[in-house]
């Protein structure tokens, strides 16, 4: 009952805000202005503020406040034993400090709360929140605040450990990667809706599309005959080259392997065709002809190279 009662009160709260938009199966919309229901109660402001816990950079940041100083000890306490005393992570445990400038120029970006996080808000909030990892939700926010204030320490960012960190305080730090995000301007879809002359729906065939070929309807079509190619190649594949291909086997290039193939189409699809059905012998071992199915014709080895090459640009 508690829980249903919570939801009711839930639910007036967004009604009283919005009239709802329902779509019918007939795509007529039909709008329900706030009330027509009768159900539930006005959210009381302390209602709401149990389900408002967001804190976002200059917003709602929260209570108290802390040093590095006091920081260093909890976290030597309380985080050192999976991130390293100095946030350098311990076991598959996330590196917290350290990497900067690595994501523009380094061949090894090394994402940490340092070099990559936009805004000291996420760092609080996700502490508070998820840390530390096997006890959440049990620190208080003065111990947040000293923690952030102590894995910004470590970062370089606050440099006086006895910098006082509060919501007063806060936007005197700028993360170093603040301006290293921009919006993402592309739309959700490029696909435009045929309004007339459309393709009679049962002429598209959907299984090829859940194979993940084409995305509009006309590639669909337009991509069944490759797609039945790389059906036929795949069997042979599975069942003939798989064997060494598909893990490596006798120094067999694996199949997912894509930079070894681009090196390898380097010669030409021709060549690469060629001794997939006459053999050769290279560099890592023999491949024998036809993956030593004589009976393979070439056009079905064809199929099975093209589609082991199907995900690689050529
Ligand atoms: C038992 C191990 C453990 C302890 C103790 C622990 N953490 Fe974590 N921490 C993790 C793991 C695991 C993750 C990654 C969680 C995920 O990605 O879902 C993480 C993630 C984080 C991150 C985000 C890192 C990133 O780049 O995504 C921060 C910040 C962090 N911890 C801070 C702390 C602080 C502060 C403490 C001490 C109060 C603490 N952790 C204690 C295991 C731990
Ligand atoms: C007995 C193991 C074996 C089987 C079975 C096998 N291959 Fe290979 N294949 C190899 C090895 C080893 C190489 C690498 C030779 C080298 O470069 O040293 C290779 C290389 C290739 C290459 C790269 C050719 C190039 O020019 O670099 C293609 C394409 C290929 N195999 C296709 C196939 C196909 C298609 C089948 C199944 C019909 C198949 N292989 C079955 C072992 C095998």
């Amino acid at each position: 009952m508690y829980k249903f009662n919570n939801v009711l009160i839930l639910f007036g709260a967004i009604s009283l805000a919005y009239s709802v938009n329902i779509y019918a199966d007939d795509y007529r919309q039909i709008t329900i202005k706030s009330g027509d229901f009768n159900l539930g109660k006005k959210a009381s402001k302390e209602e709401i503020a149990g389900w408002h816990i967001e804190i976002s950079h200059g917003h709602n940041l929260p209570p108290g406040e802390g040093t590095a100083a006091d920081g260093e000890e909890l976290f030597d306490e309380q985080c050192a034993n999976c991130h390293g005393s100095f946030g350098e992570g311990v076991g598959r445990n996330p590196v917290l400090a350290g990497g900067e400038g690595t994501l523009k120029d380094s061949l090894k970006p090394e994402r940490t709360v340092g070099s990559y996080w936009p805004y000291a808000s996420t760092l609080l909030d996700y502490t508070h929140r998820a840390m530390p990892f096997n006890s959440a939700q049990s620190l208080s926010w003065d111990e947040t605040w000293s923690l952030s204030a102590y894995v910004l320490y470590l970062n370089d960012i606050i440099e006086d450990e006895e910098f006082v960190f509060n919501a007063q305080s806060y936007h005197e730090i700028k993360m170093p990667n603040e301006d290293g995000f921009i919006r993402d301007q592309r739309p959700d879809t490029n696909n435009k809706r045929c309004m007339k002359n459309c393709k009679d729906p049962k002429s598209i065939n959907v299984k090829t599309a859940l194979l993940g070929y084409g995305s509009g309807a006309e590639d669909v079509v337009e991509e069944t005959a490759v797609v039945k190619g790389h059906e036929l190649g795949q069997k042979i594949y599975d069942a003939t080259c798989r064997l060494c291909h598909g893990n490596g086997l006798a120094g067999a290039p694996k199949i997912e392997d894509s930079l070894t193939w681009e090196t390898r189409l380097k010669q030409g699809i021709a060549k690469v065709h060629n001794h997939a059905i006459n053999g050769f012998t290279g560099q890592y071992g023999v491949m024998p002809a036809k993956g030593g199915k004589a009976d393979l014709t070439d056009d079905e080895v064809k199929a099975a190279v093209d589609f082991m090459l199907k995900d690689i640009e050529h």
